[in-house]
């Protein structure tokens, strides 16, 4: 492994995790790479978890690209360690954690967040963690299946502790494509004009005396879930297909489409999946995460070429990647996540971007982060960076959640993080509402008679009824009753968010 350390100088700084956790101290903040459990640092928040377990008292504030694993948002939870968390994260300790109460976390857009670190709107970081494949001559970085916040940690932190993970090889070399952006009034414009435009480095730069400990590791990344291929989601492949094969036909998209985002979870990803039954062909990704569905699409000779910020496949998924690393980067780039959701790119290249929701409302609103109004789910992630700026923005859901019990299509979201002028097309296993141009009553009707589950299609409709013969005003509402549609399922007891 020392091989992969190509300053010699560096070599020294080699040592235990149990030793490089000894410089988190209390009360610190901490950056780590990672993004949706993709090369987060593991030795280090483990060894310091054990400090914790046998007594020592620490608390401390984690930033993230977004989403970490077991071993470090999971322990660090588990062990009361987390006082803070920004932006983003899928795991059930840190979410259950959140919602006793015991620890503050924000919820950002993923695109905007490294820029707000550097605006200097949060509270620096004093040390990042990062995993990594190696260290070049010079002391830079490489990173290894995820870029996120690396460059702006790094930038920032006082020390820089690095896992060089034995997982990944040094093949990775050429993966990234690393530029940070400068602060307002300096900031040019981004030249990125095509999907596979390159406009930075092949490693993250890193002042050499920054670099206070090097820790080897072989811990493979977390466990992501396989994606269920079930009915409904091939049904709702079908119809986000049938919307495109339209576009196509009317002019307002070419033959490949136009570069797709699609967003984290077992929905987008089963979604995407469906794809490669289609006739598309040379499909461009231009997203935030390069799932499973991806990589088989790049499979298939579907894709043209993929940007992204993370590879995030699922444990056999990611085995074929890292064997096949140098095969897939003519088609992937990684870029840190300011860039990868950058809006001024997003609107450029006209990104189609798909996400999936918790809940959408008859007028066009959207909930993705929280159960029933209250409880938080993971955050809004990237969707905000897309869906206000995509080209079409869609989001896709199930009709229904909980095996029946909840209609996804509400009469007023009970939480709102993408409102109705973000919005323009929904999507669930009965079908599409295309939203563009019409008026809250109408899409009312689009939306129920398109995509509510039959169950819950006359109630919807009901509500519709009341709410107009109630008011003409623009987007009639019976107000107690929108807010009682979920309260009744709280009212049961059994569908509480993770507490
Ligand atoms: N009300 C309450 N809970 C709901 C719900 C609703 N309307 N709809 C879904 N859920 C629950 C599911 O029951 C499931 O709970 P469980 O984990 O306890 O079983 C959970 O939400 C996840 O749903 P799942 O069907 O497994 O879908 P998913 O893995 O695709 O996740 C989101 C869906 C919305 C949670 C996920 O896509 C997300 O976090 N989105 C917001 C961030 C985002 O869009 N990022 C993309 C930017 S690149």
């Amino acid at each position: 492994m020392e091989e992969r350390i190509l300053c010699e100088e560096l070599k020294a700084k080699i040592m235990s995790a149990e030793d490089a956790a000894l410089l988190l101290k209390d009360g610190m903040t901490v950056a780590v790479s990672g993004f949706t459990l993709s090369s987060y640092p593991k030795a280090v928040p483990v060894a310091l978890a054990k400090r914790v377990e046998n007594g020592e008292k620490i608390k401390l504030s984690l930033y993230s690209g977004a989403s970490t694993g077991d071993e470090l948002d999971g322990i660090w939870a588990d062990n009361g360690i987390l006082n803070r968390r920004l932006p983003y994260q899928t795991n059930r300790k840190v979410r259950a954690a959140t919602n006793r109460g015991e620890l503050n976390f924000s919820d950002i857009h993923l695109g905007v967040f490294p820029q707000n670190l550097m605006y200097g709107f949060y509270k620096k970081p004093d040390i990042a963690i990062v995993e990594a494949v190696g260290i070049t001559n010079e002391g830079n970085i490489i990173p290894a299946n995820s870029v996120g916040i690396i460059p702006q940690a790094v930038t920032l932190a006082d020390q820089v502790i690095i896992e060089i993970n034995a997982e990944n090889s040094m093949d990775y070399y050429g993966l990234h494509d690393v530029a940070m952006l400068p602060n307002p009034p300096h900031r040019g414009v981004i030249p990125i004009l095509n999907v596979r435009d390159r406009i930075g480095k092949p490693y993250v730069d890193c002042p050499k005396e920054k670099i206070a400990a090097i820790v080897f590791t072989d811990q493979p990344d977390g466990h992501r879930k396989a994606i269920p291929i079930t009915e409904t989601y091939a049904k709702m492949a079908d119809h986000l297909l049938d919307f495109f094969d339209f576009e196509v036909k009317k002019g307002r998209l070419p033959e490949n489409l136009l570069p797709l985002q699609s967003g984290v979870g077992t929905v987008s990803n089963a979604v995407l999946e469906g794809m490669r039954k289609s006739d598309f062909e040379n499909l461009e990704f231009f997203t935030e995460v390069i799932q499973e569905s991806v990589l088989n699409l790049i499979d298939d000779g579907k894709v043209a070429y993929a940007s992204g910020t993370s590879v995030s496949p699922t444990p056999d998924g990611m085995i074929r990647f890292q064997k096949d690393v140098n095969r897939y980067k003519d088609y992937i780039v990684l870029r840190p996540q300011e860039i990868s959701n950058h809006v001024e790119l997003v609107r450029r290249l006209g990104v189609i971007a798909i996400n999936t929701p918790l809940e959408i409302d008859i007028y066009g609103n959207v909930n993705s982060t929280h159960q029933f109004g209250s409880g938080i789910m993971n955050g809004i992630g990237g969707s905000g960076d897309f869906a206000h700026n995509g080209y079409y923005s869609i989001f896709a859901t199930p009709s229904t959640a909980k095996d029946g019990a909840i209609s996804s299509v509400v009469p007023m979201v009970s939480h709102v993080d993408h409102t109705e002028h973000d919005t323009t097309v929904f999507v669930t296993e009965y079908g599409y509402a295309d939203l563009r141009g019409l008026s809250p009553k109408e899409r009312a009707e689009v939306i129920i008679e398109k995509c509510a589950h039959p169950d819950y299609k006359e109630m919807l409709r009901d509500y519709v009824r009341r709410a107009a013969q109630s008011s003409k005003l623009q987007t009639p509402h019976l107000l107690k009753e929108a807010l009682s549609w979920h309260q009744r399922f709280l009212d049961t007891g059994s569908m509480l968010p993770d507490e």
